[in-house]
């Protein structure tokens, strides 16, 4: 496995050169050197005209995905949009009808994609008898590892579940239980992480556990595919973004690029004025025109659209 201590500290001097290339643009030619080669390494997940019939329901109609290396992408659409059929076949656990999906440059569903792979279901259910330690075990011996006590440990650490190491399932609430699931999935150290729907059932608090553990994991090098209805926890922490409707992509990009300007909106003596087809630039000349016909103006404020807004126009008003 790659996430070994040397994997790892190989990585990050890897990552902290190319930052300090990045910064310094005497190094331009050396950064794009670098970056060529970069490219040539697999992704993490690479779906290209991805296509799932059930009968007659077409859940996928022709999907394109990456996920590079150590990149958090969240995949979001309503419900029946296709997203827990895209994770299913990546897993392996359901056919493609055509199409290709790759796990770090293997077939999806061979013995080495399915290695350098961890799942939580949408809609898991653990032995209630069994404790954390004894869980992580089982999936230690389902998964091969050899990480032993040490890796439980670590595990149950890192998803905050230190204390509730000997204890049963039934005995955990149901945002324990879904943190022993992210640890479940981490069991022998896997490249990619397929999460789908991950903090449906967690509170405010719990969903910050999760945004943290995804913080970490990514600095550790994990690439992640994170199912989610949860529009605010994909904009927190997700480097870009992939809709889905109808089992198609509609929108696709960082959160960023994805929030598109919306006007401008001044506030005068007479209240809040929005121009809609307005730019930054505009703002000078319209204070300008506004103060010439008498108002006092109190402040100006770019507008631009939220993931949610993106997410709403994209699907145009299906529920999720
Ligand atoms: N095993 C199955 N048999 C028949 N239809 C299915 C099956 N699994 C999913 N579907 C259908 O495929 C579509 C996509 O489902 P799914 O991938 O679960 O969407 P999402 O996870 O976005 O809610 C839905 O119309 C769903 O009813
Ligand atoms: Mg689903």
């Amino acid at each position: 496995m790659w996430w070994s201590l040397e994997g790892l500290a190989a990585r990050k001097r890897v990552a902290a050169r190319l930052r300090f290339f990045c910064d310094r643009s005497l190094f331009v030619t050396a950064w794009h050197d670098t970056e060529c080669t970069l490219d040539a390494v697999s992704a993490a997940l690479a779906v290209s005209g991805l296509v799932k019939r059930y009968g007659a329901v077409e859940a996928l109609g022709g999907v394109d995905l990456e996920v590079r290396e150590s990149e958090l992408v969240g995949l979001l659409g309503p419900n029946g949009a296709g997203k827990s059929t895209l994770v299913k076949i990546a897993c392996g656990l359901v056919r493609p009808t055509t199409g290709r999906a790759e796990v770090c440059g293997a077939r999806a569903g061979s013995r080495e994609a399915r290695a350098a792979l961890g799942y939580l279901a949408e809609l898991f259910r653990f032995p209630g008898w069994m404790t954390a330690d004894e869980l992580l075990e089982l999936h230690q011996r389902l998964a091969a590892s050899h990480g032993g006590e040490r890796e439980r440990v670590d595990l149950l650490e890192l998803v905050g579940l230190q204390d509730a190491r000997r204890r049963p399932v039934e005995a955990m609430s149901k945002g324990m239980q879904q943190r022993l699931g992210i640890a479940q999935a981490l069991v022998g150290s896997p490249r990619l992480l397929l999460l789908d729907e991950p903090t449906s059932a967690l509170d405010p608090v719990g969903r910050r556990t999760v945004r943290t553990l995804l913080e970490e994991l990514q600095r550790r090098g994990v690439s992640v595919l994170l199912n989610s209805h949860l529009l605010s926890e994909i904009e927190l922490v997700c480097d870009r973004v992939v809709i889905l409707l109808g089992g198609r992509v509609v929108a696709a990009g960082t959160p960023s690029e994805l929030a598109r300007p919306r006007g401008v909106e001044i506030e005068t003596n007479e209240g809040k004025r929005t121009f809609p087809e307005a730019e930054r630039d505009d703002i000078p000349r319209l204070v300008g025109e506004l103060v010439r016909d008498g108002k006092s103006v109190y402040g100006a404020r770019l507008l631009t659209s939220t993931l949610e807004d993106v997410y709403v126009e994209a699907v145009s008003g299906e529920t999720s």
